[in-house]
């Protein structure tokens, strides 16, 4: 295992000194545009005509196990061997020593800060820029969020924000490896060792993403992955958490099977444990299994990609790609992420560059946005329980301190591809940095 690692490793530095080894200094005036140079939002021909990598994909040679399972009847978690067999593959392929699949990754936070100890009127530090359910998974458990600001160039929690930010109440850190990009694990560890608090990692856009040679998801004292349809590793809907301890791995596998006994959970009744049913069926594990020949070859194309696109779209005013934090570190890029600053590129707005770049071919979106602020938040903490398990001078102090700077900032700022587009062949690459390069040119013209 650890061979076959350094030999892939060895492999994307290869390749990426080869790819990159090309590179002209911007402007990049190099590529030729076949017909006239007005933007396509404009009437003019787009950069890129042809469809994008297709996603997700489906393996053919999984189908006679699906057939085989349906005939069985043994679609459940109960006689569950493809779930069983998934658990093991990606335990190992994680470097984790346990692995328990659940019905998605949002049940799978919700497993997780429940046997973590996350209760009624805790409060659980997390970063805010992430998908909806990292919020959810917390007020889910009665528990009240408290929103770490976001290290704009990083994307990510800004742990020099962190401590300040805890009270006698915290019992949790969730940091998100939003997008697959590694957080700076050792300051988040090491504050949370110092305040005796759990960390529970969300790392369900960042399968195989690496933090310090380990896998995203191990680090914390449990992980999390989303296997949903969009997902780097995806089923339809799907989750896992990892870990390395079997006690609470055991308690996991009890409360996502109704709080039935398992392991080390002993069987002092039939129900020992307060539960849910979050389990993982087996046609979501035929489909992970046949899924995960693919997902290292993936992983590394878009690295690759990823790495080309960061050198040539990093020399265009105004776009900005992702720091990684310090250490030997790999993104998963669930999306590939940069910064547009409006005032570097003419003052053109993000929706202007986003409608322009759609216009060439490039498929693009905004990153979060400033869901701090989303409906969900005052409609928790104005409910009769948060009003019963927080008091009044506390929730005051919570909507003060809810002013996240970096986070605002980013959610002006952030412009993504999907994950699918970094599968293409560099020519592929291409096309993005010449429609980019394009609209900068023409940028004038967007005013
Ligand atoms: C960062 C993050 N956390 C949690 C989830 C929840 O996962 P699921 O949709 O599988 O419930 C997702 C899914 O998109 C996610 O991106």
């Amino acid at each position: 295992m650890r061979n076959r690692k350094i030999t892939r490793r060895q492999a994307i530095t290869t390749a990426s000194i080869g790819t990159l080894g090309t590179l002209t200094r911007f402007p990049l005036t190099s590529f030729s545009l076949n017909n006239s140079n007005k933007l396509a939002i404009h009437g003019g021909e787009k950069v890129r005509n042809s469809a994008w990598h297709e996603w997700p994909v489906w393996e053919t040679s999984a189908e006679n196990d699906v057939v085989n399972m349906l005939r069985s009847g043994r679609w459940w978690r109960g006689r569950g061997e493809y779930i069983a067999e998934f658990e093991q593959k990606y335990a190992a392929l994680m470097g984790a020593k346990r692995c328990l699949a659940t019905a998605s990754g949002t049940t799978a936070l919700l497993v997780a800060s429940h046997v973590l100890g996350v209760d009624a009127g805790d409060e659980v530090l997390v970063s805010p820029f992430t998908f909806i359910a990292t919020y959810n998974s917390i007020f889910i458990n009665k528990a009240l969020p408290v929103f770490v600001d976001t290290d704009p160039e990083t994307f990510l929690i800004n742990p020099s924000k962190i401590e300040a930010k805890i009270t006698d109440r915290t019992t949790a850190i969730v940091p998100v490896h939003i997008y697959g990009l590694p957080v700076d694990m050792d300051s988040v560890n090491s504050l949370a060792k110092q305040h005796n608090l759990k960390v529970i990692e969300d790392a369900c856009q960042a399968w195989l993403g690496e933090y310090k040679g380990k896998k995203l998801g191990t680090l914390g004292d449990l992980g999390c992955y989303s296997f949903q349809n969009s997902k780097n590793l995806p089923t339809g809907e799907g989750g896992a958490i990892v870990g390395n301890n079997d006690e609470i791995m055991d308690q996991c596998y009890s409360f996502h099977n109704c709080g039935r006994p398992y392991g080390s959970v002993a069987a002092t009744s039939n129900y020992p444990n307060r539960g849910s049913n979050r389990r993982m069926q087996q046609i979501q594990a035929i489909t992970l299994l046949s899924q995960m020949s693919r997902i290292e070859k993936d992983a590394d194309v878009r690295l690759v990609n990823a790495q080309y696109l960061d050198k040539k779209l990093g020399k265009i005013p105004g776009i900005v790609p992702t720091k990684l934090v310090e250490g030997d570190n790999r993104s998963a890029y669930h999306m590939y992420p940069f910064r547009f600053v409006s005032e570097q590129f003419g003052d053109v707005s993000r929706d202007k560059f986003i409608t322009a770049l759609r216009a060439e071919g490039v498929p693009c979106s905004t990153g979060y946005g400033k869901q701090n602020y989303d409906g969900l938040i005052e409609e928790a903490l104005n409910s009769r329980g948060y009003k019963r398990l927080f008091s009044e001078k506390r929730l005051k102090q919570w909507r003060e301190e809810n002013v996240l700077p970096g986070n605002d900032q980013l959610a002006k700022e952030a412009v993504t591809f999907y994950q699918s587009i970094l599968l293409g062949s560099k020519s592929d690459m291409d096309d993005i940095v010449n429609a980019v390069t394009k609209i900068y040119e023409n940028r004038n013209s967007l005013i």
